[in-house]
């Protein structure tokens, strides 16, 4: 099968699913990923049934960096690498330590211990299959990361050491919401990573707002992704509990609310 007929039959396939552009960047990432003519047949099929090209070809670029994913864990946004930047922009001390809550791939972590290798980063997760993906990413890019299992909704662990930084993207949408969501998310990522229990989707921001400040040193970060509507909601609760301070919401490129921001109380 050569190039230019696969390459056809990419077309005539998928167009009619993701329309042009989505095809046309999801060939390059395909071409580029090097996979083997024998299993085109096979990939085109899982493809049109919405199957995410970064769990086929096993990885996707996150911080410029490669990060291998599968389906215990969720493919890294931009929107996160976002909240990447912000941190490394806005945080410049050298010896930090720093806790990523929900690290899933562990991309946060990685990007940030990359830029910063004199952070000591801990990377928390209740999923050992998730951690699992995150060793291998920071064994690959031979990364010093501590991972660790923990239960961010019930914060009867504490770290041993007080961090600098809590960052997290946590899942932030409402089990309700799932029959508006496209259908590779809804099929192929795991349920965990993304919806919250609760119908407002905050439980996650309102356990870390409880527990956080236990586990910062004084005048502690805090960097969360939020949802881009639930901004306001998570301001009044950062306020209300009176731990925190210099709170803020960024907005992304898009200028969507998209990174909460805070620190503890000095
Ligand atoms: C939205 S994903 C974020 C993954 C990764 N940090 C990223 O930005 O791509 C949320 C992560 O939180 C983890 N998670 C869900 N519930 C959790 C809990 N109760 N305690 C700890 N981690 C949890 C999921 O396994 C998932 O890896």
């Amino acid at each position: 099968m050569d190039e230019e007929y696969r390459k056809s039959e990419w077309i005539k396939e998928l167009v009619p699913i993701y329309g042009h552009r989505e095809t046309k960047s999801m060939w390059k990432i395909y071409r580029e990923s090097d996979r083997v003519s024998a299993k085109f047949t096979d990939d085109l099929k899982k493809l049109k049934a919405q199957f995410p090209i970064q769990y086929l070809i096993g990885y996707t670029w996150f911080y410029d960096l490669k990060v291998f994913v599968d389906p215990a864990v969720l493919i890294p946004r931009p929107e996160t690498e976002e909240l990447v930047y912000y941190i490394l922009d806005r945080v410049q001390d050298a010896d930090f330590t720093v806790m990523d809550l929900g690290t899933g791939s562990g991309c946060i972590s990685l990007a940030l211990k990359k830029n910063k290798p004199g952070w000591e980063i801990i990377g928390v997760d209740n999923s050992l299959e998730a951690l699992r993906v995150a060793k291998i990413n920071a064994q690959y890019h031979n990364l010093d990361i501590h991972w660790s299992q923990g239960d961010m909704l019930d914060w009867n662990w504490n770290a041993t050491k007080k961090s600098n930084i809590i960052v997290s993207n946590p899942p932030y949408i409402p089990l309700g919401d799932k029959s508006k969501m496209g259908g590779n998310v809804i099929f192929h990522e795991p349920e965990s990573a993304l919806f919250t229990a609760d119908r407002n989707g905050l439980e996650y921001y309102l356990s870390i707002c409880r527990n956080s400040w236990r586990q910062l040193k004084i005048g502690g970060w805090i960097f969360l992704e939020i949802h881009e509507e639930k901004g306001k909601d998570i301001v009044e609760m950062f306020e209300s509990e009176g731990k925190y301070e210099e709170i803020e919401i960024i907005k992304d490129m898009q200028g969507k609310d998209r990174i909460f921001c805070c620190r503890s109380v000095k």
